[in-house]
């Protein structure tokens, strides 16, 4: 079946095409306009999944080891057939930082795990994102004006220099290269821990930024109690502190800002409560971008990677309910037979960003290559990069 560009691109989030057809995705599944995309030539579109295979294939051979493709777990199964190496954020800027022998790398996930892939490889390694309108709708949460504006509004109340700025990997690279200004540091969900204990070696309370979730689940995991971790509500007119009084400015220990994930937002208690209910003594698992009820209600949370790594480790006859993205779950319920894994929310949509990196669209930026034309890079600015290095090094030494 060939797809046209509409049904696959979920323009408004509203729809794209799956491996059985077109859904329909939720409007919670905000979708990310921060890049720009131009059109791929039409006979990509003509091409069904055995030709598109095919066309990888070909060109995939000509590059030879000069191209290596990463796969983010959210990729869908027809794309990530194709990643010589697939991982969670952390392994995937670990992998971009520690093997420079190929000379491209084309990045199957989203704009700001490109951005780090760019910075983190050798100067000599080009990345590439298949389709430049995947970003991410929580990074998106994040404008870097904001959070500039949210710093200086902390400065004038005189506890900047109190504050260790946390920026999790999906934000911008901008983001990352303010916290590398400012004594601070990037973390992912697989590190976040480990990330705030060593902010807190350093100053007394944290700016976390985008996702408020992660960063209210790591701190209540550090026992911080919910009444010292305020929500900065970037909203709200500068001078009012994202929201927040004085009082609670100085009672609090971490500043979350109010980012979210609209995929792991959906999921809730009830869900996990009738998963409970359906298959006593389930271990119920979810990503710690879920809301603060859901994580406390979970038996486990932890990134893709440990998802990944609990459920395959698991003996034959387990039984896996989890909250995160759908593509994820297919694949280990696939790849697990003998097991029971689902997804909390039976109608779960996938990142509609993620889903972006089309096979029509690797096709392409690996045909361009072949013929010798670099497509779709994405490079960042010198001094935006050494400053970013400087979060995601720290980032990779706190584990
Ligand atoms: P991981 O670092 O766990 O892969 O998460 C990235 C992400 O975007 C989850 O929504
Ligand atoms: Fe961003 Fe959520 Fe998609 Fe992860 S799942 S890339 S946080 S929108």
């Amino acid at each position: 079946m060939t797809a046209t560009r509409d049904e696959i691109i979920p323009l408004a989030g509203i729809a794209c095409e799956t491996n059985t057809g077109i859904t329909t995705l939720p409007l919670s599944s905000e979708p990310s306009f921060a890049y720009w995309q131009q059109d791929i030539p039409s006979e990509y579109w003509d091409l069904d999944a055995q030709q598109l295979v095919e066309h990888v294939a070909i060109a995939r051979e000509k590059l030879g080891s000069r191209l290596v493709v990463l796969g983010h777990h959210y990729q869908r199964e027809d794309i990530i057939q194709f990643a010589d190496f697939r991982g969670d954020s952390f392994k995937l800027a670990q992998w971009a930082a520690g093997q420079p022998d190929s000379d491209y790398i084309v990045f199957c996930g989203v704009h700001f795990m490109a951005e780090a892939a760019d910075i983190l490889s050798a100067p000599h390694q080009t990345v590439m994102l298949p389709n430049m309108a995947a970003g991410c709708s929580m990074a998106d949460m994040a404008d870097p004006d904001d959070v500039y504006a949210a710093w200086e509004e902390l400065e004038e109340a005189g506890v900047a220099d109190q504050v260790i700025p946390v920026t999790y990997m999906n934000s911008a690279a901008s983001l990352k290269a303010f916290c590398g200004r400012h004594g601070g540091i990037v973390c992912t969900s697989s590190n976040a821990a480990a990330v705030m204990k060593w902010a807190f070696e350093r100053g007394q309370k944290v700016l976390f930024f985008p996702d408020q979730h992660l960063g209210r689940n790591t701190g209540a995991k550090m026992g911080i109690p919910l009444d010292q971790m305020t929500l900065w509500n970037y909203n709200k007119p500068y001078g009012s502190l994202g929201g927040m009084t004085l009082e609670e400015l100085e009672r609090s220990r971490v500043l979350l800002w109010q980012g979210h994930c609209s995929v792991h937002q959906r999921f809730t208690v009830d869900q996990i409560n009738a998963a409970r209910q359906k298959y006593p003594g389930i271990h119920v698992m979810v990503h710690p971008e879920c809301r603060y009820d859901v994580v406390q209600a979970a038996d486990s949370n932890g990134s893709t990677e440990f998802i990944v790594r609990t459920i395959t480790e698991a003996p034959a006859g387990s039984k896996f309910a989890v909250g995160t993205e759908i593509n994820l779950v297919s694949r280990l319920a696939h790849e697990n037979p003998h097991k029971t894994v689902f997804c909390l929310d039976p109608v779960v949509c996938p990142c509609s960003t993620m889903y972006r990196i089309h096979p029509a669209y690797l096709a392409w930026t690996v045909e361009e290559l072949a013929a010798g034309r670099v497509v779709n890079r994405v490079s960042v600015d010198e001094e935006t990069a050494h400053y970013a290095k400087i979060a995601l090094d720290r980032m990779l030494t706190v584990v």
